[in-house]
């Protein structure tokens, strides 16, 4: 089985125990500590109706909070089920207006150069195989402004289920997933962004970085 799959699998047997069984809608309020952070410290000085782009939306609990403070939202992720679960959920938190979901693999996205205020990936990036970083992290400098935010959460080493020694990678029900260090957070980010904040959060056995970085170089003045 795909990772693609895997996902899609997943969303839906997340929407069917919902539905069937507890007789109602799946929709996710938890945000991560990444997006939280962001708010709490970033947010000042954002126009209302920036552009954000979140990189598997998963059920898009990211996208509608964004929605939420102002930001359109291009919401992307390659599993149906996933997108009608987000569908469903911004249609309920009354932002269908600000979100836009398209069903594409990430690493198809194609944009004119520099258009999104902030991108958010959480837990998507550790999916994507190494032979496929350069085409993500080439899209991220070609797709975020200068001085716009990107906002990483991603699994870390060091949580109970993660307990590899000889290799920082696992493929379990064909979903393939990494596990970074501090140090790779920094060597990914080099280049192009200033790290402006790094979390290790603990939670139920996983061990997740939370980020939150800024694309170098000034803005261009209209
Ligand atoms: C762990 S879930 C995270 C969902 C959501 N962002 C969250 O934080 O709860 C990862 C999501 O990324 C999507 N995904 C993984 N690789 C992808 C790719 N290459 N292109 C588009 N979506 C992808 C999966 O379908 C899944 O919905």
């Amino acid at each position: 089985m795909s990772i693609k799959d895997s996902y899609e699998k997943g969303w839906e047997t997340y929407e069917s125990i919902h539905r069937l069984h507890l007789k109602q809608d799946f929709i996710n309020k938890d945000i991560s500590l990444s997006l939280r952070l962001f708010f709490s410290h970033f947010l000042k000085g954002l126009i209302k109706g920036s552009l954000a782009l979140d990189l598997g939306c998963g059920p898009a609990q990211h996208a509608i909070a964004l929605a939420k403070k102002g930001f359109r939202v291009l919401a992307v992720d390659y599993a149906p089920s996933a997108l009608k679960l987000a569908r469903s959920a911004a249609r309920q938190a009354g932002v269908m207006h600000r979100v836009v979901f398209v069903c594409k693999d990430i690493l198809e996205l194609r944009f004119e150069k520099e258009i999104f205020d902030v991108i958010i990936d959480s837990m998507c990036f550790h999916h994507v195989r190494k032979k496929d970083w350069k085409v993500y992290w080439e899209n991220l400098g070609c797709f975020l402004k200068r001085g716009g935010y990107y906002i990483l959460s991603a699994f870390s080493r060091g949580g109970k289920y993660c307990k590899i020694r000889e290799r920082c990678w696992t493929l379990r029900y064909g979903q393939y997933s990494r596990f970074f260090a501090k140090k790779d957070i920094f060597r990914l980010l080099k280049g192009q962004f200033d790290v402006l904040v790094l979390r290790k959060e603990y939670r139920g056995g996983w061990a997740l970085w939370h980020c939150v970085a800024r694309r170098r170089g000034t803005v261009p003045s209209a």
